[in-house]
């Protein structure tokens, strides 16, 4: 068991708690808004409450629950802690100014891992004494419902922080990533920005209507990749494997990927994307709308752990 800080317990500090005190890790969450803290304890036992229903939870959530505790201030937070994972606000300045916090707090062998989507560890830690137990574990929302993490550290990270995040978050049930150079964006966001950027070029050339985009992924690309990626698919797409799909389809992709441009993310098209979306989804079911995701994403985790099981089973008869 590890001595885990959360520190910020918004929507990513919350999945996070989770995460690790499902692990069986005693967690220690701090938030600078008492009302976030609040906040943030009421939606863990909501959702502590849903994996349960599913029978996602190898224990009874109360267990779960008793080892995340709240912390009254940064220090108390992170004074003995082994890990540290930042969530706060999504600035440099914010980054910055928790990080040196941090760096000052924490017991020299802890790890200090930020949740940053965007901004590289390079940019937030040059300067501090510590600077080389830090990096990014970037993960996706709901942290503890998706399983990637990508881990990107910074040139000066040493590689023993970064293999004892890796082992820490696989043992944890994460799917940890590592990125071995930084990258803007890393690698789920410049797949994901590739993608949205092109459904929304489609949706303003007139192409298609919004739900029509949408279905392809969910009823056609997304289908393989809940369980394989882009480049597994590629292998399968010819019977030669990837050098006979690229020899096939790379001429005609390379002309497709010529032909779209970066969408600008104008707002009158998001204001227009807004306005057709609402007529088959109301803005005021938003809310309910992302706990019907959670739950549905919970319902893919129990058949992805059963379909891995039954694979499993099969290979040891
Ligand atoms: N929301 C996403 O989809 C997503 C996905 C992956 C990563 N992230 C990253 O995770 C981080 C948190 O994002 P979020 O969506 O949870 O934001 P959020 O606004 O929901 O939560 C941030 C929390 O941090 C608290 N906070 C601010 N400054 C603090 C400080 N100095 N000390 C302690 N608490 C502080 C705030 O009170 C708030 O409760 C960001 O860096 C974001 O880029 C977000």
């Amino acid at each position: 068991m590890d001595r885990i800080a959360i520190v910020g317990l918004g929507l990513i500090g919350r999945g996070w708690a989770i995460v690790f005190a499902r692990a069986g890790h005693a967690v220690r969450t701090f938030d600078v808004d008492p009302a976030a803290l609040e906040r943030g304890l009421a939606a863990i036992d909501a959702s502590l409450h849903d994996l349960d229903d599913l029978g996602l939870l190898d224990e009874p959530a109360a267990a779960i629950r008793a080892r995340i505790g709240p912390a009254g201030s940064l220090a108390e937070a992170v004074g003995d802690a082994d890990y540290v994972q930042e969530s706060v606000a999504e600035t440099l300045a914010a980054k910055h100014e928790i990080f040196a916090a941090l760096d000052g707090l924490a017991p020299r062998q802890a790890v200090l891992a930020s949740s940053t989507s965007t901004i590289p560890a390079s940019a937030f830690s040059e300067g501090l004494a510590g600077r080389d137990r830090c990096l990014v574990a970037h993960p996706a929302n709901p942290v503890h419902l998706i399983p990637v993490v990508e881990l990107v550290p910074a040139p000066w990270t040493d590689a023993a922080v970064v293999e004892r995040t890796r082992v820490l978050l696989e043992a944890a049930g994460q799917s940890p990533v590592v990125v071995r150079k930084e990258i803007q964006g890393f690698i789920l966001n410049r797949l994901q920005a590739a993608l949205m950027s092109e459904a929304i070029n489609l949706w303003e050339g007139g192409y298609a209507s919004a739900d029509d985009i949408d279905r392809t992924v969910r009823d056609g690309l997304g289908l393989r990749w809940s369980f394989m990626g882009p480049l597994e698919t590629f292998d399968l797409a010819a019977p030669g494997g990837v050098v006979e799909s690229g020899a096939r389809y790379g001429p005609p992709f390379a002309q497709i990927v010529a032909s779209q441009a970066a969408n600008a993310w104008s707002p009158a098209t998001m204001t227009g994307l807004a306005a057709e979306r609402e007529t088959g989804q109301p803005r005021a079911l938003l809310g309910e709308r992302a706990r019907w995701r959670d739950r549905r994403l919970m319902q893919l985790l129990a058949h992805k752990r059963a379909a891995a099981a039954r694979e499993a089973a099969r290979e040891t008869r």
